[in-house]
């Protein structure tokens, strides 16, 4: 009982060492994340517990037929909750990572799901046209973009207006933000808060494009 105590401490404060380490280098030090690691971070606790898909894909207001960017897919558990709600529209999974984009290709493939089209696209310059999407969504990925401001204009430019732009983080991610400085960056590049979920831990934050 004593030795399972001891451990449960030895790996509680390793994690809580991790988590300062991790949120101090990134504080200084903004780089996307080892693209081996988003196959990591999508995993079967967080899905259950923390964010799950379709929770999240309910909150987004979803329609059949619309177009969707979905920025920094990872493994894309997010990707095709959305996927199976907007079809017979299209999910633009875009990432910058190599990595990334063919493991998504390859599960598409692998699944013969039609409605979704891995990208390797840019947020700070995307191949889509102005006012072209109905929804725009990240799931921890806004924060570890170095100038999220400028990456939320682009958001801004490729919605339609009335469009809706999504962001969910959680604390666990070393890169996570506040709320308010996440919704501060938002009215920057333009948006108006439409509606929020969630508490300190895991939140989303629904914004409009104005008509
Ligand atoms: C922390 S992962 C999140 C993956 C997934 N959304 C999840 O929650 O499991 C962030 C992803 O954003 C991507 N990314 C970082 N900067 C980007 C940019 N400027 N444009 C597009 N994707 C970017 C990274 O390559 C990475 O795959």
């Amino acid at each position: 009982m004593n030795a399972l105590l001891v451990l449960l401490y030895v790996v509680f404060g390793y994690f809580l060492l991790a988590m300062t380490v991790g949120r101090l280098v990134r504080r200084y030090y903004r780089f996307p994340i080892p693209s081996f690691l988003t196959q990591v971070i999508d995993n079967p606790l967080r899905r259950r517990f923390l964010q799950d898909p379709e929770v999240i894909a309910d909150r987004m207001m979803l329609e059949p037929g619309m177009t969707v960017v979905e920025v920094g897919p990872g493994k894309g558990s997010y990707t095709f909750a959305v996927a199976r709600r907007v079809a017979p529209g299209t999910v633009y999974a875009c990432d910058i990572s190599d990595y990334v984009f063919e493991r998504l290709r390859e599960r598409v493939e692998r699944e013969g799901i039609d409605n979704v089209e891995p990208r390797i696209d840019d947020a700070y310059n995307f191949s889509f046209m102005d006012d072209s999407v109905d929804r725009v969504f990240m799931i921890a990925c806004l924060p570890e973009i170095p100038d999220p401001v400028r990456a939320l204009r682009e958001c801004f430019r490729v919605l339609r207006p009335g469009g809706l732009l999504c962001l969910c983080e959680l604390f666990f991610d070393p890169d996570y933000p506040l709320r308010r400085i996440e919704k501060r960056w938002a009215g920057e590049a333009g948006f108006v808060l439409e509606k929020e979920f969630g508490g300190f831990l895991v939140y989303q934050l629904n914004f409009r494009k104005p008509i």
